[in-house]
């Protein structure tokens, strides 16, 4: 099992999209452990793209982060990381296959509608600048017994 970080994007949020968002991840099978609408501090949005520091594209992110809510949450399953980022879709939403969220909802690599940790390491490190570990939540779904 793993653990992947996952953000939904203000855009995002701002457009209504959390919920048909969120159902890909949970009709995949993968189980939400912790989840949170937050407005992100800047202390937490450098912390979150410290890898892009120096980026032409650094200070607009920042920007368009901090400009409303975000989702944050913490999703589980078997390879959560590369099914994650399947869903989601590359980076450059025109090159995101069309039945990915990126493919699906987005037009600009800036505002590509949802984050995903790209390692072990790096969603580790991500989920805790936004969760407490009493925030994670162990429990059992339905799908377990299908793995
Ligand atoms: N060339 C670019 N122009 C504008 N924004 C960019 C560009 N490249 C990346 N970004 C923004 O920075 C974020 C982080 O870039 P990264 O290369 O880590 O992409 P990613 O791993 O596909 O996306 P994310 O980390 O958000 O899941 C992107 O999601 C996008 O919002
Ligand atoms: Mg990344």
């Amino acid at each position: 099992m793993e653990r992947e970080f996952v953000m939904i994007k203000p855009n995002a949020v701002k457009r209504g999209l959390t919920s048909e968002i969120i159902k890909n991840y949970e009709q995949k099978g993968l189980k939400i452990v912790a989840m949170k609408m937050i407005k992100m501090k800047k202390s937490q949005a450098e912390r979150l793209y410290t890898q892009h520091k120096g980026k032409d594209f650094y200070e607009p992110l920042l920007e368009f982060i901090l400009s409303g809510p975000v989702i944050v949450m913490i999703l589980e399953g078997p390879r959560a990381i590369e099914t994650v980022r399947n869903i989601n879709g590359e980076t450059d939403p025109l090159k995101a296959s069309p039945g990915s969220i990126r493919g699906k909802y987005g037009l600009s690599v800036r505002k590509n509608i949802v984050h995903a940790s790209d390692s072990n390491k790096n969603a580790e490190e991500e989920w805790k600048i936004f969760f407490k570990e009493e925030e994670i939540i162990e429990y059992r779904n339905g799908l377990e017994n299908e793995l």
